[in-house]
């Protein structure tokens, strides 16, 4: 069969054997076909850095548990230094048997250090090892996430501030409902990106266990110390379980969790755009940079950006559901379909990340129409309510007051006549509430806490930059890695 292309029946390079983490066990060669099915180097090569923290701080526990020599421990950290500068400039040679990253690290380590690297594995397993390596990689991928978020938040921020006393239709039922200030509409969404900060934060808590010390399953007879090699990596705590340290993904899930609803967020917003961007919406302009031609017709500037931010959350929704549906069914402790869990979660922390990046740098550099805006929140009707509240304060019960404003409105429809001279020839209304239906008027009439007027909006405003504060504080305070 050699040379076949499905290479079914052929063993891997019998000169490679040797060098199979499992080799002792084993008389035969592992087929192809098991090689290129349960390999995982193709994807976990990008935990490079995280597998050769762990080791370091690994093989400190090592010295200082006396299990190897200072000596040794020294020649194993070299080659791990030699290795992260292979890996770093491109130069790391990978072969046929590094079935994963920690296996390449582990097989190079000891050609560099002979003996020594010999007993890097020592009282590891790569159960723990790859628990502890997604664990790092995430706690680091959590902050750049946040932080691009805080980026978006202060986009959304800049834009509120800019847009003054602008003012916009707010929709319910996507049909007009009353006027809502630019800015209202624009912090809506800065708030929950906001809490899809908290829950990043809320998530790390239980992502910042080290699993490191828990074996393949059960902890080990050699004096290690799981607490030990946890503060070495900078985790907050320790399992305090074996078997549940190897043999759980909830923090996972969670985290892919956190980064669904960012995506839905951001699928959100990016639908309003495409609606603002169309020439029936007009209230956005998108900037050249941000925006995409059509290869056949001419005249097109096309929302791509907005497009696919809605288009991706369904897949990040997908890496979400597949994990979940990998873990249901799996008893304890580690099982391999576990290695399935590396695949969504930098799937939906990529996607996230260049998403928010994508949808900032749009929303920073478009340009509102503010006219169209005003025209289409200036329809009479959306003064409704502040008829129905004008009489309410005269007296009259709500339900009345619905009722005959709800008429009026009718048969402005009906006749083709202006609302506004309906009401100002009207017994119970009259010219004073006429003044209502004054464009501009209604929005500044939205007065309470939290409302969409220029008063409490300025007040929103304030807060929103005083949380704001907070939540940069919070994403920024793990200084030692870049977005
Ligand atoms: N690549 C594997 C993973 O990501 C490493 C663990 C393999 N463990 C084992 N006992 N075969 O899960």
């Amino acid at each position: 069969m050699s040379g076949s292309d499905t290479g079914a029946g052929d063993a891997a390079d019998p000169s490679e054997h040797s060098k199979t983490l499992w080799h002792g066990r084993f008389e035969g060669a592992p087929a192809a076909e098991l090689m290129e099915f349960t390999e995982s180097l193709s994807f976990d090569r990008r935990l490079w850095r995280d597998d050769i923290e762990g080791s370091r701080a690994h093989v400190r526990g090592l010295v200082r548990s006396q299990l190897i020599s200072a000596l040794e421990g020294d020649s194993i950290l070299v080659a791990l230094d030699e290795v992260s500068d292979e890996m770093e400039s491109d130069r790391f040679v990978f072969v046929a048997s590094d079935e994963d990253i920690h296996t390449a690290v582990e097989r190079r380590v000891t050609e560099i250090a002979g003996d020594a690297g010999a007993k890097l594995h020592t009282g590891r397993s790569r159960n723990d090892q790859s628990a502890t390596d997604v664990r790092l990689w995430l706690k680091r991928e959590m902050r750049i996430i946040a932080r691009r978020v805080v980026m978006l938040q202060r986009v959304l921020l800049d834009r509120a501030v800019e847009a003054g006393d602008a003012y916009l239709p707010g929709y319910t039922h996507m049909q007009r409902a009353q006027p809502v200030l630019l800015a209202h509409h624009l912090l809506a969404h800065g708030w929950a990106l906001g809490r899809d900060l908290d829950r990043l934060r809320d998530t790390i808590v239980r992502v910042d266990v080290s699993p490191l010390g828990a074996g393949a399953l059960a902890g080990s007879s050699l004096p290690l110390d799981p607490a030990f090699t946890a503060r070495e990596l900078g985790f907050s705590d320790v399992f305090e379980n074996s078997l549940d340290a190897v043999g759980s993904r909830d923090h996972i899930a969670e985290a892919l969790f956190d980064l669904t609803m960012l995506a839905i967020d951001l699928s959100r917003l990016g639908e309003e755009w495409v609606l603002w961007t169309t020439e029936e919406f007009g209230f956005a302009r998108l900037d050249d940079g941000y925006a995409t031609g059509s290869s056949m017709l001419p005249q097109k500037k096309n929302p791509d950006i907005a497009e696919l931010a809605r288009g991706k959350a369904g897949r990040v929704i997908g890496d979400l559901a597949g994990l979940l549906a990998t873990m249901k069914g799996l008893p304890l402790s580690y099982n391999r379909d576990y290695q399935e869990d590396k695949e969504p979660l930098f799937d939906a922390v990529d996607q996230v990340r260049r998403g928010l990046g994508a949808i900032s740098g749009m929303i920073a550099t478009a340009t509102f129409d503010l006219d169209r805006m005003r025209s289409a929140a200036d329809s009479e009707s959306g003064s409704a309510t502040d008829l129905a509240e004008w009489l309410v304060v005269r007296g009259v019960p709500f339900r009345e007051a619905h009722a005959l404003v709800g008429a009026l409105v009718r048969e402005a429809l009906d006749c083709g006549s202006s609302l506004r001279d309906l009401v100002s020839g009207d017994d119970r209304l009259g010219p004073d509430a006429a003044q209502l239906v004054a464009p501009g008027v209604s929005v500044r009439r939205r007065i309470t806490a939290g409302g969409a007027g220029p008063v409490p909006v300025a007040a929103q405003l304030d807060r929103f930059r005083a949380a704001l504060q907070r939540w940069s504080a919070w994403a920024e305070d793990d200084g030692a890695f870049d977005s």
